[in-house]
């Protein structure tokens, strides 16, 4: 009998079987695993006691917040960029976000509202619930989200201030932005209210899985061909590059906006970190050197990915009680069951030790209006652990349904 045809008592045995493992597995955050992780281990030790910039100065004392010379010139390499736009902060582009929104959100004043394209990242839509910023959910589609529905929106209401965009592998679906959709968002600004912004977070810049990756269309040149340049901000960092708890972040947007960033963040700081500043050109170089480190993760990740996808159409594939994306980079595969599903799914995995990120999470509020959308990451476990748990997700996914059908029944 095919699986998908399985009746509720079967998949319950099955679901008892899994109990009985007293499984500990975590599909949750989208970490780099320690083999990733080990593939920088040279960053230790890589100054051997040099800390001297090109231009003389000395890393390891105060002074320079919008980061070193050397390595605003790699980031603005890696985001496509201009290094005088580029600044370089520490080891978090999500920190650097947060701040930015912090150092807006007074002028912005009460009632203002973010666009936040669904699903999404989770932090983008915290950082505005915890300031109190409304969102404006808009759904995304395979090339991007649907611009005519944004225009309208910004054009009719002032008080939209921002935009959450993840363009390349978005997080979760794993889409990357059509070239038609980076130049219309990059022409948001001007239709939308003065104090508006685009929250470019190419987060996924580098983080190819095949060779014929996804193009991205260079944001910064959009802008600068709109002349919208201090409306946009373009965030990346090296977390899934080096070292996810030890790397540098970057921000390149207009002189303007980056000069009145530089006087918000010497408030509360005199510079981020410039020896790990310095650590990070060393090993990095340029993008090409980049790239090839990149390469060298993609060894370890694309054969959980092919796990993963391998392993959701073997156990479900003839069900059609879900479908899922096929990422070519990024750190996520974007799975909608049948309406309904999702909570008690996620649910199920957890009685079974299989920790999931919550249902509703890559929804503003934590509230996926059709309840059916689990965020898988695949790189953390090993290839083994990993079988077991999509195993395991597909036997709830399953089990959800019969459930459900069963109360209908
Ligand atoms: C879209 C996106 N932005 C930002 C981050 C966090 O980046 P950082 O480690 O630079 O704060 C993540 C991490 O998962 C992410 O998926």
């Amino acid at each position: 009998m095919n699986k998908s045809t399985k009746d509720y008592d079967d998949l319950l045995s099955e679901f008892l079987e899994f109990k009985e493992e007293k499984l500990e597995l975590d599909l949750t955050r989208g970490k780099p695993s320690p083999e990733q992780l080990d593939l920088s281990n040279c960053l230790d030790g890589i100054l051997d006691g040099n800390f001297q910039l090109r231009n003389g100065a000395d890393a390891r004392n105060y002074g320079g917040i919008l980061g070193i010379p050397e390595a605003r010139e790699l980031g603005a390499e890696i985001l496509g960029s201009r290094p005088k736009n580029t600044m370089v902060g520490g080891n978090s582009s999500l920190n650097l976000m947060y701040h930015f929104v912090a150092s807006k959100v007074k002028t912005w004043g009460e009632g203002s509202k973010f666009i936040c394209l669904t699903p999404g990242y989770d932090r983008h839509f915290t950082i505005c619930e915890y300031f109190g910023i409304s969102m404006l959910s808009i759904p995304l589609t395979n090339s991007g989200p649907d611009m005519e529905k944004i225009e309208k929106e910004v054009r009719a209401d002032q008080s939209i201030k921002g935009i959450w965009c993840v363009p390349k592998y978005s997080n979760p679906t794993g889409h990357t932005y059509s070239d038609e959709v980076v130049k219309r968002i990059a022409a948001l600004p001007k239709i939308a209210a003065d104090d508006f912004f685009v929250f470019w977070d190419n987060a996924y810049v580098v983080h190819d899985l095949q060779s014929n990756e996804d193009k991205l269309y260079n944001f910064s040149r959009a802008t600068e061909n709109q002349g919208t340049s201090d409306s946009g901000l373009v965030f990346a960092s090296t977390s899934k590059i080096t070292f996810a708890g030890a790397g540098i972040s970057f921000l390149s947007t207009g002189e303007k906006t980056l000069s009145d960033f530089e006087k918000y963040l010497s408030m509360q700081m005199i510079g981020f970190d410039k020896v790990n500043q310095l650590r990070h050109v060393k090993l990095l170089k340029n993008l090409e050197e980049t790239k090839k480190l990149m390469a060298k993760h993609q060894k370890v990740l694309k054969p959980k990915f092919d796990l993963v996808l391998a392993t959701l159409e073997n156990k479900l594939g003839n069900s059609k009680v879900a479908q899922w994306t096929l990422p070519k980079g990024g750190y996520f595969i974007s799975l909608d069951t049948l309406p309904g599903l999702a909570k008690r799914t996620v649910q199920l995995a957890l009685e079974l030790g299989v920790r999931l990120t919550p249902a509703g999470a890559t929804f503003p509020y934590g509230k996926d209006p059709n309840d059916s959308n689990i965020r898988i990451a695949p790189s953390y476990p090993q290839l083994e652990e990993l079988r077991k748990a999509v195993n395991v997700l597909g036997t709830c996914i399953l089990l959800a349904k019969a459930e459900s059908d069963n109360r209908e029944g």
